[in-house]
């Protein structure tokens, strides 16, 4: 895999620091970009928090994975806050930490020389996650050309950029009932979302509500940079990103980046388990691929809500016993706390627990790439976050969406109803509705939305083949960092 630079000899070989928002889906998605940047012989400084970096250590093989790369390096900036601080519930307060307490030590980093070497000069681009603005003003202020990226997808930024819109129609704020009223005052999406498809925070009814002021403030913030990097690709998402081309018209949708990673490193975008690279911040647990290698093909449902969700003991138990009535096949992860109260395992009742034996296995965390592109997996309940969505996407396997916060809300609208990939359970969770939608998607709707997904799956791989939009892009990205760096 290794490459030498491509550049010219003499020339500075341009000094790329990633900084991904501090989260498992962004942290996913941004080592792939660094990857595929390092492939055609950029020096890339990863830069993650303390935080991220002590449970990759703990949980993956990170380093030996980066060894192939001469130009890789991964630093480490803290995040502000204690060690045992809750992080993934509570990340407004994080946000915050991230605004004050890591931006001057961002610019320290920067203006110190620390991440220079003799192999390598300073740093010549910024690509940090767009709702990390203070990363612009930093590198703004020591004249550093920045690009941000975006790991949500097109769409929901799209109505992060409309937020103002929405204010000013008087749509928001919104009291909590009457979640059908159609939005009319986004542009190319007019009566399309409901406000239950609006980001889960627009339901405050409260505009000074902490989330609605920093998407709002930090999404405006986006056009200021070089330009702005979004994991997609134009036949999923192109009539949307022509609407944020007239905000930020330098856009390199190059997604999906997992997929577009596997098809440069093997010129083919099916995955393998030694092929993956792994950022997990769980321990993943390989035995259920054991487990679904002794499946029928497509009989199985693959069950995650992601890595930030948590599910109260009645929701836990309305999915479990709509699942096991439906008697579909399942793999379930349940990440040690993901259950509001913990220890579940001692509360499970007799009879679900009888019919998980009989049909189901359940693992803490799962090689979830590898799991969606198994033969025995035929549908993804899913929380509706990004990542999940681009990878149920690539390898062609419909999903019913149950989507938790934030994004999710925009993201299962447009699954549902705009692509129709699968079905949308948006505000539900009921074991009856649980077990009708498996039974649809599983059984009576099954060949319909299989066509559907695999239709949209050969998009996306034609997309990152040579010629495609994504592979495309992703060159003008690596021709446009290499002139800035100049
Ligand atoms: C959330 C949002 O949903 C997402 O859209 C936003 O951009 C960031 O915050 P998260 O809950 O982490 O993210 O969901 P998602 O974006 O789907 O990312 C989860 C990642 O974890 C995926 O890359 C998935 O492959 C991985 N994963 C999940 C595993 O590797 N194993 C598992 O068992 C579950």
């Amino acid at each position: 895999y290794l490459k030498t630079s491509d550049m010219d000899q003499g020339s500075l070989t341009p000094h790329v620091l990633i900084f991904p928002l501090p989260l498992q889906g962004p942290v996913n998605s941004m080592f792939k970009l660094a990857e595929l940047l390092c492939l055609s012989g950029l020096n890339v400084t990863f830069l993650v928090t303390e935080h991220i970096h002590g449970r990759l250590l703990r949980y993956t093989d990170i380093q030996s994975r980066f060894v192939r790369y001469r130009g890789f390096r991964l630093e480490t900036i803290s995040d502000g806050l204690e060690e045992d601080h809750p992080r993934g519930d509570r990340f407004m307060e994080l946000f915050d930490s991230l605004k004050y307490k890591t931006k001057p030590l961002f610019r320290e980093l920067l203006t110190s020389g620390r991440l220079n070497s003799e192999a390598r000069g300073p740093v010549t681009c910024v690509i940090a996650d767009g709702i990390m603005g203070f990363t612009g003003d930093v590198a703004s202020e020591i004249g550093v050309p920045f690009v941000y990226s975006r790991t949500i997808s097109a769409c929901c930024l799209w109505v992060f950029f409309c937020l103002p819109k929405l204010i000013e129609s008087g749509e928001l704020p919104f009291a909590g009932d009457d979640l059908d009223t159609p939005i009319k005052s986004i542009r190319g999406m007019e009566n399309f979302l409901r406000r239950r498809d609006l980001p889960s925070f627009c339901r405050t009814g409260d505009l000074s509500h902490p989330s609605i002021q920093l998407y709002k403030t930090e999404s405006q913030e986006n056009p200021r940079a070089h330009g702005l990097i979004l994991n997609t690709f134009d036949d999923l998402e192109g009539p949307i990103c022509s609407e944020i081309r007239a905000l930020c018209p330098n856009l390199y949708t190059i997604g999906p980046l997992h997929s577009h990673l596997k098809s440069k490193l093997s010129g083919t975008t099916t995955t393998t388990s030694s092929d993956t690279s792994s950022s997990s911040l769980w321990k993943e647990d390989r035995s259920c691929i054991t487990w679904l290698d002794a499946q029928p093909s497509k009989s199985v449902i693959y069950i995650s809500f992601g890595s930030l969700a948590v599910l109260t003991w009645d929701q836990l138990m309305e999915f479990w016993h709509g699942v096991i009535n439906s008697k579909t096949r399942f793999l379930w992860v349940i990440r040690p706390d993901s259950v509001a109260g913990g220890d579940w395992e001692t509360r499970i009742p007799a009879e679900i627990s009888q019919g998980t034996k009989e049909k189901g296995y359940i693992v803490g965390w799962a090689p979830q790439e590898e799991v969606l592109a198994h033969q025995a997996v035929g549908g993804f309940l899913t929380h509706s976050g990004w990542n999940s969505t681009l990878e149920s996407v690539i390898e062609g396997v419909p999903m019913i969406c149950w989507p938790y916060f934030m994004d999710q809300q925009v993201n299962s609208r447009f699954v549902g109803e705009a692509w129709r990939l699968g079905l949308d359970m948006k505000d539900a969770c009921d074991r009856v509705i649980v077990e009708e939608m498996l039974k649809d998607l599983m059984e009576t709707r099954k060949d319909e939305f299989i066509k559907r997904a695999d239709e949209m799956a050969n998009l996306a791989r034609k997309s990152l083949a040579e010629g495609g939009s994504s592979y495309c892009n992703l060159d003008r990205l690596i021709k446009d960092i290499k002139s800035m760096s100049q």
